[in-house]
């Protein structure tokens, strides 16, 4: 549909007028896309675009998906007595909407986390029998080699038992620290700094890049989020039935 002045998309809904429009833009109670709007003149496709005022949505969904990336020192929870959790790096108005995170990232690592209210998705994506890849970088100490990458690739026990499936390995460089990526298929606590341990080269650094089909949007700044795209939400609900 065709981009339409942001006063204008507003006020045809019937609760503002163009004048309260604009003084609710200045005042930084709109929210576009999970951004703040900064000016009415600004142009949006008004059948995708996710319109907050004063805390309230304009348009109806039912669940919300927002991209977070994380960055270190936030815990991947919707609350916490002792530390700061991922939902302190939203605003107000979307603590109230009953938003977690999509499987956890362990405190010290970054990127890319899904979260949202929509608990059949959730559960989905995090099934071990729907096959949901996630890929990370990593940054280790060590010397990677090709037989690191043969053990991802056949699957490990590791001292303490844990069983870990099949993974995969990219080594991008190698040398007194190296750096990978690494795709798992499941997701057990701490995997990636538990099978590189194992492997001698421990984690000095790790991100998460992917999640399915769902690709960390390089314009996110650390700590910032958005809205997932229409198109974005199609393609991970469509995966969750791809086994
Ligand atoms: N593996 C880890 O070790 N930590 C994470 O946060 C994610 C995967």
């Amino acid at each position: 549909m065709a981009q339409e002045r942001l006063d204008k998309i507003i006020a045809s809904m019937g609760r503002y007028s163009r004048r309260e429009v604009k003084q609710l833009v200045r005042e930084g109670q709109v929210l576009v896309d999970g951004r703040i709007a900064g000016s009415a003149e600004e142009k949006y496709d008004p059948e995708t675009a996710e319109i907050l005022v004063a805390g309230v949505h304009l348009g109806y969904r039912r669940y919300t998906y927002v991209m977070l990336h994380k960055p270190s020192g936030f815990l991947s929870a919707t609350e916490d007595g002792h530390g700061e959790t991922v939902l302190d790096l939203l605003p107000k108005e979307y603590r109230k909407m009953g938003l977690f995170p999509v499987g956890r990232l362990d405190k010290d690592t970054e990127g890319l986390l899904l979260l949202t209210n929509d608990g059949e998705l959730a559960h989905d994506l995090l099934s071990p029998k729907k096959h949901v890849d996630k890929v990370y970088y990593a940054r280790v100490s060590g010397m990677l080699t090709q037989e690191d990458r043969d053990a991802f690739a056949a699957g490990m026990v590791l001292d303490d038992g844990l069983i870990c499936r099949e993974a995969g390995l990219e080594i991008l460089s190698a040398g007194t620290e190296s750096e990978a990526l690494v795709t798992l298929h499941e997701g057990k606590f701490h995997q990636i700094k538990r099978m590189l341990a194992f492997r001698g080269k421990p984690v000095l650094y790790l991100k998460r890049l992917q999640m399915g089909s769902l690709t960390l949007d390089k314009n996110l700044e650390k700590g910032a989020f958005r809205l997932l795209s229409e198109k974005e939400i199609a393609q991970i609900s469509h995966r969750q039935n791809v086994q």
